[in-house]
């Protein structure tokens, strides 16, 4: 499918910005394991967290869909039966990845695999700590799905150095020592988004975070909750930038996620001079809520590197689209992570920006835009990833020149299907 994106100068009203992804599989894959029924209401439209579903409902578990309220028939920590086929996890790192933790002490085996984009990711990064856990696991190559993970209820909790900064391993280790009696910890290099420790705090698990280091004590009963998913920072990022770049905008985004291990987001913003105010905030599940007032702002650019770069990892595709118009321009850093996302976003980008008009040059592990540039209307595409097709919309809001094509726009779907329609809505 193609989108076409008319450049508007003025932008406003109000945006939804759907559930939360990242929570979303978390309460999913959690609720599976919880003694009855959970209810989780605005659970994210994307396809993603969908997928996560899907494998839950494959492993002997009712789920129940109403619109945005999903009920799930947990059956305790011991209650998943094998499944008669294989598990579709789509385009989800954060399925496979998450809950390979959780099949690995189950006492049978699962394969999980994926489309073309999540079967060029690395599975090594999970692999290694749950086969030190006692799991036997294979891959393609040794890391790519399919993946066939032969669980154990034997596991071994392990104190794990992440070698690699990832909520979603962190997350897996966590999730093994779910069921593992005694201690599994997990250290990280540097502290990545925490909903993994949140949710499981919440549905009752024992849980202890100090410093970069988070602890389960496992063989704990995991409780049903009714939880409400705060929306996804990250699907306002596209938001947040489109406003700020928009000569004349004025837009507010209700019900938005603001825990702090994903706020350096708005940090970064409002450092660069963009004028947001987050208010109204409140507690929702042991998550921060809020709503984001935005205005349209001129940005100075900046530099993201180190921990900054892990904690923006997801909203860089965006800020480059920013920081080409900003005064200053934008460089990262320390991202070769981002070749392994869903396509090589440092790749992805920069072949967008040149087919806009824009200059930017790349190495190994980073980007830098040069400041003040104009986007020019053209087709670009989303090579099948949601965050570079919206990245990239928002760029064709901005250009000049007439419409931009965005090929593959069903990619949004992935993790926002009611993008394109909201940019729509706002336009003044
Ligand atoms: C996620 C963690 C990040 C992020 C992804 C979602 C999560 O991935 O890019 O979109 O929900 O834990 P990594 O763990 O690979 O950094």
């Amino acid at each position: 499918m193609q989108s076409r994106i008319k450049p508007s100068k003025a932008l406003c009203g109000s945006v939804r910005i759907p559930g939360d992804k990242s929570i979303s599989h978390r309460y999913a894959m959690l609720a599976a394991l919880a003694n009855g029924t959970s209810v989780l209401k605005n659970f994210s439209a994307g396809a993603d967290p969908h997928s996560t579903l899907g494998c839950v409902a494959s492993l002997g578990i009712a789920v129940e869909k109403d619109g945005g309220e999903i009920k799930v028939h947990g059956k305790g920590v011991r209650g998943l039966s094998a499944p008669t086929g294989d598990l579709d996890a789509g385009n989800s790192g954060s399925t496979i990845r998450m809950l390979s933790g959780i099949l690995a002490a189950q006492p049978f085996s699962t394969t999980i695999f994926g489309d073309p984009s999540l079967s060029r990711r690395p599975m090594k990064r999970i692999m290694t700590p749950l086969q030190q856990m006692g799991a036997r696991i294979d891959a393609v190559d040794g890391t790519y799905p399919p993946i066939t993970i032969h669980g154990t209820r034997e596991l071994k909790p392990i104190h794990y150095e992440l070698p690699v900064a990832s909520a979603q391993v962190k997350s897996c280790v966590l999730f093994a020592g779910i069921s593992i009696d005694g201690e599994t910890a997990v250290t990280e290099p540097m502290k990545t988004r925490d909903h993994s420790e949140i949710a499981l705090r919440e549905f009752g698990a024992d849980i202890s975070s100090e410093g970069r280091t988070a602890k389960i004590r496992g063989g704990r009963d995991l409780e049903p909750r009714e939880l409400y998913v705060p929306g996804d920072l990250s699907g306002a990022a596209f938001f947040l930038v489109a406003t700020l770049m928009a000569r004349d905008a004025n837009v507010v985004l209700y019900d938005v996620g603001v825990n702090p291990s994903r706020t350096a987001l708005i940090d970064f913003l409002v450092g660069g001079g963009g004028r947001i105010k987050v208010l109204d905030v409140r507690s929702s599940g042991g998550e921060l809520v809020g709503d984001l007032q935005v205005n349209s702002s001129q940005f100075k650019g900046g530099v993201i590197e180190g921990a900054l770069t892990a904690a923006l990892i997801d909203e860089i595709p965006v800020l480059a689209v920013l920081g080409a118009a900003s005064e200053n321009g934008l460089t990262v850093k320390d991202a070769g992570e981002l070749r392994v996302k869903e396509t090589d976003r440092i790749a992805t980008v920069a072949e967008n920006m040149r087919r806009m008009g824009v200059e930017v040059q790349t190495d190994a592990d980073g980007f830098h835009v040069p400041g003040k540039q104009t986007f020019r209307a053209a087709e670009v595409d989303s090579f099948g990833d949601h965050r570079i097709g919206m990245a990239f919309a928002v760029a064709g809001l901005a250009a000049e020149g007439g419409e931009t094509v965005v090929n593959e726009a069903e990619a949004a779907s992935v993790s926002f299907p009611e993008f394109f329609a909201t940019l729509e809505a706002i336009r003044a």
